[in-house]
């Protein structure tokens, strides 16, 4: 992704998915998600001037909306099982908001469950959702052996996936690009003069985890800057891993001078190691986290960050999972949201660095 004017996000979406989403018509309108939703499953409960608002931004961004969200009847009694790794992650919470706004609009209940990034109580929470009758699932998986989904996750239940895809489940996704999110973030290391770039890096059982070193090698490669075993280390996505991961980092006997984080969580237990050692962000190490956070602006420096659209993200897999229920043979859609570098102070970057699809660094995130 080279260097160019920031897009609109109808604009960066991919092909496959060029319809504009329900969170650009609530940017477009200055309206919530929830409202742009009660505004064409139930227009009686939204204002003249809001319905107006929103009918006309749908107008101009060519926003179809979920058949299905028009045509359930509010107030129906359904409720849609939620099943988040961990109900801690700012990442999983704002996900869960933007599910939360579109369904509640088309009349259904949310059941929120955690499974801790533990196989068994992701089991449990999908047998009971499902003995419960719940219309559909929303879920982050957390990839126990291969062909726990297909006994778990079958017809009538329609299921939708957010994340990453385990490789033996076949269902609607919702994801963002992580190669080219974590390519652009590297590229912007590359920008300010880095050659030794570490990448601290997740499980490799996650989709997102081996995405995000894809794109880490891919942004090596093309910079002809050889890829460094020692200068890759695969965290767990948790703050512990992201600590151990940084303190293993700068013991080596040539530490790198930047380092890429590949979730939010590890980012915070990446700068706790460099405080205690007393290493200096972003003069010793420069820093670009995946997941920009409510938090970013707290850190110290300010964390530069690719942001995926959180809010988006939920909405997104809420409309499928109404359009499945209203289709169930419909064909499997995978929708691919992109991602946005924020440019703080933890990468050492000055005004008027180049950047490519970059907001301004005070752009809070959709968290
Ligand atoms: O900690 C949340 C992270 O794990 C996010 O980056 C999300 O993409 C998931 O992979």
């Amino acid at each position: 992704m080279s260097p160019s004017a920031p897009r609109s996000r109808a604009q960066r979406r991919s092909p496959a998915t060029r319809t504009a989403t329900i969170q650009e018509v609530a940017d477009h309108a200055g309206v919530s998600i929830a409202t742009v939703s009660r505004a064409f499953a139930d227009p009686a409960s939204v204002s003249d001037e809001l319905r107006h608002r929103v009918q006309e931004a749908a107008r101009l961004l060519d926003y179809r909306p979920s058949r299905a969200a028009r045509t359930l009847r509010v107030g129906t009694s359904q409720a849609v099982g939620v099943v988040i790794p961990d109900l801690q992650n700012p990442f999983f919470t704002a996900v869960v908001r933007g599910i939360e706004a579109v369904l509640q609009a088309a009349g259904y209940t949310l059941l929120l469950a955690n499974s801790d990034e533990d196989t068994a109580r992701e089991r449990n929470n999908l047998e009971t959702l499902r003995a419960d009758g719940v219309a559909g699932i929303v879920f982050v998986p957390i990839n126990p052996a291969r062909g726990t989904y297909r006994q778990l996750l079958v017809p009538p239940l329609h299921t939708v996936v957010v994340d990453r895809l385990p490789a033996d489940l076949r269902a609607d996704l919702v994801t963002v690009d992580n190669v080219a999110g974590t390519r652009l973030g590297v590229e912007h290391l590359l920008a300010l003069g880095h050659h030794d770039i570490a990448l601290l890096g997740g499980p490799s059982r996650h989709s997102t985890a081996r995405e995000r070193e894809l794109g880490y090698q891919q942004a090596l490669q093309a910079a002809k800057l050889p890829l460094r075993p020692e200068f890759v280390f695969r965290g767990d996505f948790r703050e512990g891993g992201g600590y151990a991961g940084m303190r293993a980092l700068m013991a080596l006997p040539r530490r790198p001078t930047a380092v890429f984080v590949a979730n939010n969580l590890m980012t915070l237990g990446a700068f706790r190691a460099l405080h205690e050692a007393g290493v200096r962000i972003p003069a010793e190490v420069a820093l670009v986290g995946f997941d920009d956070m409510p938090w970013a602006t707290s850190l110290n420096p300010p964390l530069t960050a690719v942001s995926q659209p959180s809010q988006e993200i939920g909405a997104t897999a809420a409309e499928l999972l109404l359009e499945r229920i209203a289709q169930p043979d419909r064909a499997i859609r995978h929708v691919t949201l992109e991602t946005t570098l924020i440019v703080r102070a933890s990468c050492g970057a000055t005004s008027g660095t180049p950047r490519a699809a970059v907001a301004p660094g005070d752009q809070a995130s959709q968290q």
